[in-house]
Formats: structure tokens, sequence, C-alpha cells
């Protein structure tokens, strides 16, 4: 979604109606959510702090009356008016006095809490990694190591975001493969690895119809190598996007140190020493690079 966009009335990316509201999406870019939220009357909403300190939100009153109590006096809120919120102490409790109307910003990505889309998809996501405990808490590991990395490169907001929500996503499209490879106690056959490589694909097609598309690329290209070794293209380093050659590092680190039914998981450093030995021919060697000093930081090496 990048380039020039004209929205028509009352297109949206994604609507979400709840009982005593309404959010539309209908724009984001580079972390930034642009939303109609609709309140019915009546209903009380809350304005949080939230976990993330450089959350701001704004809300623009388009139509109808909010009230909220500053000490003992009650403020009323009306069209044309707004508030905004930015590292707030404490929730702040707001009525829609009629049905609202307003026009809400918010600076981090808050959507996905809400979208029914992502909903559906985080079953799916839960439903693998409670199938194959073996890589339970996998997609968690994949996305910490990947916030860290991020931290310690110059990767634009847009991209940071697309990175953390393609870790948690990225095996998706496992949910295709039958239970009898994706269980398998045992390395796989030419053909059962045949389903494995559909994953990276069934993956960025779940992603496809939803507001979140752009992360399809990063998941359909986890399993690409810099030699073209990789699949499901054989794509080549620079074809391969840089968020792509990060989960691809962390993906393989948690996968070799992680126990499986037929062997047990290789240590920190020996993983680290094949990721070394094929950094610059699979993986990315700076990412590599990286990541071996963010292991060191934290002991681990
Ligand atoms: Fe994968
Ligand atoms: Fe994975």
């Amino acid at each position: 979604m990048t380039g020039f966009y004209y929205g028509q009335h009352n297109l949206c990316l994604e609507k979400v109606s709840k009982k005593t509201a309404e959010l539309s999406l209908l724009a984001k870019g580079d972390g930034t959510e642009v939303m109609i939220q609709k309140i019915h009357a009546g209903n009380y909403f809350v304005v949080s702090p939230g976990d993330n300190e450089e959350l701001m939100e704004f809300s623009y009153i388009l139509e109808g009356q909010i009230t909220y109590q500053q000490g003992d006096r009650s403020v009323t809120i009306k069209p044309g008016e707004y508030f905004y919120s930015h590292k707030l102490d404490e929730d702040i409790y707001l009525k829609a006095e009629s049905n609202v109307t307003m026009l809400y910003i918010s600076t981090q990505p808050i959507f996905h809490l809400l979208s029914n889309e992502i909903e559906e998809l985080n079953k799916i996501n839960s439903m693998i990694e409670k199938k194959d405990i073996n890589t339970e808490k996998h997609n968690e590991r994949v996305r910490n190591y990947c916030n860290k990395i991020s931290k310690k490169i110059s990767l634009s907001y847009e991209k940071f975001e697309n990175l953390m929500f393609a870790a948690v996503y990225h095996d998706i499209g496992k949910i295709n493969v039958p239970d009898a490879i994706l269980l398998k106690p045992a390395s796989l056959s030419e053909e059962e690895f045949e389903y494995i490589k559909k994953h990276p694909t069934d993956g960025r097609k779940l992603f496809e119809k939803t507001y979140l598309c752009d992360i399809g690329e990063i998941i359909e290209q986890h399993h690409e190598r810099l030699d073209g070794s990789g699949y499901p293209f054989g794509l080549k380093d620079e074809e391969i996007c840089i968020e792509a050659k990060i989960v691809a590092v962390l993906d393989s680190y948690d996968a070799m140190t992680s126990d499986r039914p037929y062997r047990k998981g290789l240590s920190a450093k020996i993983a680290m020493e094949e990721l070394k030995r094929f950094a610059g021919i699979h993986y990315d060697k700076k990412i590599v690079e990286i990541f071996e000093e963010v292991l060191k930081e934290e002991g681990i090496l």
C-alpha cells in the first residue's frame, strides 16, 4: 500500500463492528494508522496508556458529543473539537452522550488487536503451535530476536513493524502441511519435503486479502538463501528482502537449537558456528554478525 491512494466513500482496509462501537481502518503507513471510530450513544470507552510509550493517539470529533470527568467537573467535547494522549499515566474514561463519529489516528499499530481477519489468522497460528509441540514458542523467540537485531540496524519504522508481524506468522502456511509430515519424528523424504516447501507461499496467500498484505513478501521469502539454494523460488541475495533475511537467520538458529523427537537441539555455540559457516552463502553476513553480538551481550555465547 504505497503511492497515492484515493479512498472512495465507505471504502476502507477493514471494518470491525462490535456491539458498542465500529472501527474502520482507512490508511496505514510507517506504523501510523488512520481510522474512523463510531461509538454508539450511551457507551463508555477508555483511552489507556498502552504498552508502548511512543504511542500517541488523536481523536477529532466529526459528529456527536462526548463527556469526561476532569476532577469534579464534567467536560463536553463537541464536533470540531478533539483530544489526544501521549505518555499517559492513567486510564481516561469517556462517554458517548449521542452517536459519535471520530477521526482516530494512532502512531503505533493497534488495529490488529481488534481486526477480525487477524483474529482468524491468530487462531490458525496457535493451532499450528499446539499441533507441533516441538516448535512451541518458536514464533515468539524468532520475533524476540528480530526485535533485538532490528534495533541494531537502520530499518525504517514501517519495515520494523512488518518484520515484527512477519516473525510471528512466518510459518502460518504450515496449516496446509499434513500432520503425518509436519509431525514426522524423522527426516523427511524428498516427496514429503515438497509439501513443506509450499508453506511460505501458502502463508503469503493467507495474508493476501488482509490489510497486513505487505508482510506476505517476508513470509514467502523466509526460506530463500543468498546463493539461490532456498525455496520456493530459489531467489538470490539482492532479490531477497532484508526482513526475510533477518527471519531466515533467526528461524534457522531457533530450529537448530530446539530439540526434535529424533535429535537433541544444538548448543548456541555450535548453532552460531553453523550460521557463520554459511554466512554469505545462505545467510546475510552482517545479520549473522549482529546476531552474534546480541547473543554475546545476553551472555548466551
Ligand atoms: Fe518456515
Ligand atoms: Fe519457522
